[in-house]
């Protein structure tokens, strides 16, 4: 099977890691990728401005037969739709919604008002625009501090604030109506908070029946102990501690199951990944987010704990047979723990040179912000290098990752050295 995966972050390194070890694949393209994925497949740049119309060139130039969508804009955008819709596309598979499916990363005031239309335990919440605006300020006026704001569209992961004071609260959300985020932020959902320990859990869905995938903790924060500003995520465990078998079977009984029944009574075409964030409250699990496609950087530890063949599941879901196919789990711990750009979330340099990777061992080495120049691997993101490896419990798994981590060496490297404190 020659397969073309879109993207270039560590979980597309991660995701090409996984479908290179199964026998089926013949040939593997990423695009754009990044240095590490050049290892395992062949990067290709393919244009993916407006339409989709260097896709469709690439695929049918080199006899793809399936599509991999490692992030969500492109699904958010309908390259699921557009294969539909091409006479010479339709039959090559695409692993992602449809457009109407990713609305429920694409759009939060639609994901909350599809989990309030199937019973899905999630935070109360208040849709506004400039036209409701009181109604928005009365209703932050019921909830208790910290307030919940969430620009509905897409915002790279920024369109969150969590406020203090109802002052605030009040003021930044007139802010946001206001074009913070652009459009996105024309409508806001204003939530009420929630305390608790976050969890992601995955599915992989033929739009009928569900394979439940290893879950994860990611840590968002730039700082130990959680502290400091928001990032792409600096580190994951799987498992997670708290998601036992009781708490797991809460999770598939109310919130995953509905969702994939509410998709289908909806109509909406959905074969592919199903990420849930959830909310550990008081031992009840409760909706943050759906997002479309796996987690970054869950995948960099969750790809470590499939053995069945990615690949062999992908068939499942696109054929509608997933119940046929098995799901192996390894039972051993995995971690990633992320090394970044100095300066990231914010200001960073790009280039520096990497040091250090062939010494690595008994860890697995994504890259998620690289390049190749002049022969030398550099520092090409914010997040640079992923350190993954197994144990046979979260501490052995995080000595082999902090291990290595320190052998890797590129100016201004920083990482957490506190990934998995709290569990
Ligand atoms: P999101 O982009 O929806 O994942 O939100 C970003 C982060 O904000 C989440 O990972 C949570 O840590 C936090 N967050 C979002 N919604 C809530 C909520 N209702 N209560 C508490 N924390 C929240
Ligand atoms: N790790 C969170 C995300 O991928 O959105």
């Amino acid at each position: 099977m020659k397969i073309l995966l879109l993207g270039s972050g560590g979980r597309e390194h991660a995701l090409a890691w996984k479908i290179a070890q199964s026998p089926k694949l013949e040939k593997l393209y990423i695009a754009p990728g990044n240095a590490g994925t050049s290892a395992i497949g062949t990067n290709v740049d393919i244009p993916m401005s407006d339409s989709f119309t260097g896709v469709k060139e690439f695929v049918l130039n080199h006899q793809i037969d399936m599509v991999v969508v490692g992030p969500e804009e492109p699904l958010v955008r309908g390259i699921y739709d557009f294969f539909q819709e091409d006479e010479q596309l339709r039959s090559i598979p695409v692993i992602g919604p449809s457009k109407a499916g990713a609305v429920l990363e694409g759009s939060k005031e639609f994901a909350k008002g599809f989990m309030q239309r199937h019973h899905i335990p999630t935070a109360a919440y208040k849709s506004i625009t400039t036209d409701n605006l009181e109604e928005g300020l009365a209703f932050l006026q019921t909830l208790k501090a910290p307030y919940v704001l969430k620009a509905d569209g897409l915002c790279a992961g920024k369109g969150v604030l969590i406020l203090p004071t109802l002052e605030k609260a009040q003021k930044e959300l007139k802010e946001m109506l206001g074009g913070m985020f652009g459009d996105a932020s024309a409508t806001v959902v204003i939530e009420e908070f929630l305390s608790g320990i976050e969890c992601s859990v995955f599915v992989l869905t033929d739009g009928t029946h569900y394979k439940i995938l290893p879950e994860a903790k990611d840590y968002k924060r730039i700082g130990e102990g959680d502290k400091g500003l928001n990032t792409g995520g600096m580190g994951s465990v799987s498992p997670v501690p708290f998601a036992d078998s009781q708490w797991m079977k809460k999770v598939e009984d109310r919130i995953i199951r509905p969702t994939i029944e509410g998709l289908a009574e909806e109509h909406i075409d959905y074969k592919g990944f199903i990420f849930f964030g959830l909310i550990n409250v008081q031992g009840e699990p409760m909706v943050i987010e759906y997002n479309v496609r796996m987690g970054d950087p869950e995948t960099e530890s969750v790809m470590l704990r499939i053995q069945s063949d990615l690949i062999e599941l992908f068939e499942g879901a696109v054929t509608g047979t997933l119940d046929q196919k098995a799901l192996e789990i390894d039972p051993r711990t995995a971690v990633c723990v992320m090394l970044v750009s100095g300066g990231y979330p914010g200001a960073y340099q790009k280039g520096y040179p990497i040091h250090g990777l062939d010494s690595i061992q008994d860890s697995i080495v994504f890259h998620a912000g690289t390049a190749v120049k002049n022969g030398q691997v550099v520092t090409h993101g914010g997040r640079v290098i992923a350190v993954s490896s197994y144990g046979n419990n979260k501490e052995e798994a995080l000595a082999k990752s902090f291990a290595n981590a320190q052998l890797i060496d590129y100016e201004k490297k920083y990482f957490r050295s506190d990934i998995g404190f709290d569990l």
